[in-house]
């Protein structure tokens, strides 16, 4: 798929103010500084549309952008970022938890992990509380260039493996690096296919 046009469309906290239009939509989740922004930012080719940070906690909000003025592609904040207040976590996983129950369009959700860790808890109950909502899920895993690919291969194979015990078939997974500029053509790819599939089927 090709990118003709991406924009910012609105940011907020509250699920019942973000845009009407019944039009697909993929949200990008994940550990603080995973990189979601960042891959945003290869999709569209625009290092400048999401906000990126090399400090965690960075995006703070439920961002909207809309793609090709048929689909919206949505950066949410990180989660598990330990210096954030408590109070304030709270409130994170508040509204972005309303945000995957309620969001009628949502399509798919892409859970971003970091390719060079182990399967981290946190991770791994965040996409068990996704499948208890019947929320569909791909994993990305990011920031590729900073493994050598036999290092890489051992430690995706060992990834499934643990998700293996919990899932079958396996979630779709997809590898990404936003330095390297390397996965926005087999993701884009991957969204319009189901873009293909779901048109004129979305209900708000
Ligand atoms: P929050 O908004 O804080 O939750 O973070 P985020 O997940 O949106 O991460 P962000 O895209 O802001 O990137 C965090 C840091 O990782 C930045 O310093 C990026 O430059 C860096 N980064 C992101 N993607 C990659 C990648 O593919 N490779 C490398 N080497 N660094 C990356
Ligand atoms: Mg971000």
């Amino acid at each position: 798929m090709k990118i003709n046009n991406a924009a910012f469309v609105i940011s907020n906290t509250d699920v019942s103010k973000c845009p009407k239009d019944p039009i697909p939509e993929y949200a990008f989740i994940g550990r603080s500084n995973v990189g979601k922004s960042s891959l945003i930012n290869l999709l569209v080719n625009n290092k400048k549309l999401a906000k990126t940070s090399g400090k965690p906690g960075k995006t703070q909000l439920i961002n909207h952008f809309i793609i090709n003025d048929s689909w919206f592609l949505v950066d949410l904040p990180g989660y598990g970022y330990a210096s954030v207040s408590k109070g304030k976590r709270k409130v994170f996983q508040g509204f972005i938890q309303d945000y995957f129950i309620q969001r009628k369009n949502l399509i798919n959700a892409f859970v971003l992990v970091d390719s060079r860790h182990t399967p981290q808890k946190i991770d791994l109950e965040f996409m068990q509380w996704l499948g208890e909502h019947g929320i569909p899920f791909s994993i990305i895993f990011t920031k590729i260039d900073k493994l050598p690919s036999s290092k890489l291969n051992n430690t995706i194979l060992k990834y499934k493996k643990k998700l293996a015990e919990t899932w079958d078939p396996l979630p779709p997974s997809f590898l990404t690096s936003a330095t390297a500029k390397h996965g926005a053509e087999t993701l884009l790819n991957y969204i319009d296919a189901i873009n293909k599939q779901v048109v004129g089927k979305i209900e708000m």
